[in-house]
């Protein structure tokens, strides 16, 4: 196996976050405004081809062991099964996730896991219909939950949550949205909100920190910590008695850059050493000049050794990124 690309903190990259489509379906309020954004035009997103080449060369040359799949919404890529199919087949193949708000998940769950998808992490926020209209600004509460239900038939396990919870909007939920995942077997995992929706409207004193999710969830669960997996930006409790796992993503308050273990793809083919990162490398330049594998490979590990610290989020010298984070893939 080729050794991963470490960076100048040591951090080795054995992680890689492709973004396939910068659209989506939903307009969450704390991600991007109501009428949407201005999508990347069709031509300048990476093809299946292209993505399988630079997965190809993660995989064979860059020793990248699982690949997230992310958007936008990924499920908006027509013919996902096949491109998952495609990735699957690869030689080493990587674990292979994907990141969804869970709408037309329902259809494509079976198909996603035989085509070598190993498991999901689906987006949701409230299990009240009219607070997920206002949220989302779409009324499809019951495409998601439909959605979760087929990737846990599917064997797509574990199926996680993804909750972001904002003071005022949905923050009465935490102990509910915990008791629905443990009730159905999903690990439920709140988010601190980062700076990084389009408008930025990000307000620090509308996040919900870490802290106060557990005090939340400490009223009405026991929590025993449980181990964390090595780099994981998750940290995770078992509820006591029960096989139910809660988690917590503390990027703000607990930050996690120091484990770091991951380099991201955008859907138009440019790579970023970091979620925050203010300087992107241009593979699909590379990609649609003729470069060969070698070039991808100099031109991977040269980003990789470019990258920063960290992000400094409420810091003096934090910079917002300039894509947001729907165009970047999370
Ligand atoms: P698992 O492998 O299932 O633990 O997935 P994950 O948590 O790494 O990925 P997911 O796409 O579900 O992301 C959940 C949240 O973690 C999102 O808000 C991501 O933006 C955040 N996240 C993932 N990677 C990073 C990272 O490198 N830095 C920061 N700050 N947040 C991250
Ligand atoms: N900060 C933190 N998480 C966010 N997500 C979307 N926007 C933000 C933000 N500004 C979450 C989504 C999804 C995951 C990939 O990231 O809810 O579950
Ligand atoms: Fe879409 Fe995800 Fe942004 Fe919601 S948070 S609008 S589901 S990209």
């Amino acid at each position: 196996h080729p050794a991963p690309p470490a960076d100048r903190f040591g951090r080795v990259h054995t992680d890689l976050r492709v973004s396939l489509t910068d659209r989506c379906n939903l307009r969450c309020a704390y991600c991007m405004p109501a009428e949407g954004l201005d999508w990347l035009p069709r031509p300048e997103l990476l093809t299946d081809d292209e993505v399988v080449r630079l997965v190809r060369v993660a995989v064979r040359r860059l020793g990248t062991t699982a690949v997230r799949l992310t958007g936008g919404e990924p499920l908006l890529r027509r013919g996902l099964p096949g491109l998952v199919a495609r990735l699957h087949a690869l030689d080493p193949a990587p674990e292979l996730s994907l990141t969804t708000n869970g709408i037309g998940l329902a259809r494509s769950a079976d198909a996603l896991r035989e085509a070598g998808l190993s498991r999901v992490n689906v987006s949701l926020d409230t299990l009240r219909p009219e607070r997920f209209a206002e949220i989302t600004r779409r009324d499809r509460l019951a495409d998601v939950l439909d959605g979760l239900r087929a990737a846990r038939a599917a064997g797509l396990a574990p199926v996680k949550i993804n909750a972001v919870p904002v003071r005022g909007v949905n923050d009465d939920e935490i102990a509910d949205l915990a008791a629905f995942g443990a009730e159905h077997g999903y690990v439920t995992r709140f988010i601190e909100s980062m700076p990084l929706d389009a408008q930025g409207a990000w307000d620090r004193d509308r996040m919900v920190t870490a802290e106060e999710i557990l005090r939340r969830l400490g009223e009405r669960f026991d929590l025993v910590p449980a181990d964390r997996r090595d780099n994981a930006p998750a940290e995770e409790w078992r509820i006591a008695g029960t096989d139910a796992v809660v988690g917590v993503i503390a990027s703000v308050t607990r930050p996690f850059c120091g484990g770091c273990d991951r380099v991201r793809l955008t859907a138009d083919g440019q790579l970023r050493n970091c979620l925050f990162a203010t300087e992107e490398s241009d593979l699909r330049a590379l990609l649609r000049g003729g470069a060969d594998d070698a070039a991808l490979e100099a031109a991977w590990r040269s980003s990789i050794r470019g990258k920063g610290p960290g992000h400094a989020i409420g810091g003096p010298e934090f910079r917002r990124p300039e894509r947001p984070m729907s165009a970047i893939g999370g």
